[in-house]
């Protein structure tokens, strides 16, 4: 049994196979008995929009089942101890995906299930965004392998699977943001990736550039300091330029236009979101049939 908490629960080979895997279901059409019989639990602490319809989609064209438990409907939300839920629900679900607001409750649920446990999402990382980001880029753009990738603004759960990413298929990234939002000198030091808030050094020759909210969910605290002080990391048009010209934009949605993106950012050409957004469900399904069927 292998969990899915981070990217790195894979390796190198493991991660590129899975992405070959979903660009291929993406042109398949039958795939209706693959994993016949098979369940999936989605238990979210949070909102999702595309996590939850693509996990939902890809069990159903796969040919097995999902229930979405929200946490207030599940004895979870009045108490009933972590623990105890995920041993009772991997006696009978085939796999959970868990979106949580702390990454601990996701390895605490993992350590007591018995079956695959999927990262939906926690505050530290998301890697389930990654597989559909790096479908995007390689039908687009081909091997990421030694390309340039800017990360622009926050440094969030999705910046640091883009850090381990980074690591995993060895593509450069630097991630622009302002020095006070960085994560700490080890945590900087440990990415192996450039941090620096010089926004156009950063784009100059980029293949891919990506940003995500300013303000994720759960960071309540300084929602004003943080659009104040990310303003100048709007992702527009006009900033794009700066990069390749045959540059790509990813986002992993949902965009709060005004904040970091402009207004007319997703209907650049250069924007492929709408792409990436549908490949979570092709990602989904490869990543399933990966911890499944394996
Ligand atoms: N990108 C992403 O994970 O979207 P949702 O929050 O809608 O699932
Ligand atoms: N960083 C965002 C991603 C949403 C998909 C958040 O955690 O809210």
């Amino acid at each position: 049994m292998k969990h899915f908490l981070n990217l790195k629960d894979l390796s190198s080979s493991q991660l590129e196979e899975i992405v070959m895997q979903a660009a291929s279901l993406k042109i398949k059409r039958d795939t209706s008995s693959v994993l016949k019989g098979k369940y999936l639990a989605l238990i979210f602490e949070k909102s999702s929009t595309r996590t939850r319809v693509s996990f939902e989609v890809a069990m159903n064209q796969l040919g097995g089942k999902a229930s979405f438990l929200s946490i207030n409907d599940l004895h979870l939300g009045r108490g009933e101890p972590l623990e105890d839920t995920a041993k009772v629900i991997s006696s009978m679900a085939d796999a959970v995906v868990l979106r949580t607001q702390s990454h601990d409750t996701l390895t605490l649920f993992a350590k007591h299930s018995s079956v695959p446990v999927i990262n939906g999402l926690t505050d530290l990382s998301h890697p389930c965004q990654l597989l559909a980001d790096l479908l995007t880029f390689q039908e687009f753009k081909g091997d990421i392998k030694g390309k340039k990738v800017t990360w622009v603004g926050d440094y969030n759960n999705v910046c640091f699977s883009y850090i381990e990413a980074s690591q995993l298929l060895h593509f450069h990234l630097e991630i622009a943001c302002p020095k006070a939002f960085w994560p700490s000198t080890e945590v900087v030091k440990r990415s192996g990736v450039k941090f620096t808030e010089d926004l156009s050094n950063s784009l100059e020759d980029s293949d891919l550039v990506t940003t995500d909210v300013w303000v994720s969910m759960g960071d309540k605290e300084d929602q004003n300091k943080r659009i104040k002080e990310f303003k100048p990391f709007q992702v527009s048009p006009g900033l794009m330029n700066k990069a390749k010209e045959d540059a790509i934009f990813l986002h992993c949605l949902p965009a709060i236009r005004g904040q970091e993106i402009s207004e007319d950012m997703l209907k650049d050409p250069r924007s492929k979101v709408w792409d990436q957004a549908e490949n979570r469900l092709h990602a989904q399904k490869s990543l399933l049939m990966f911890l499944l069927n394996n």
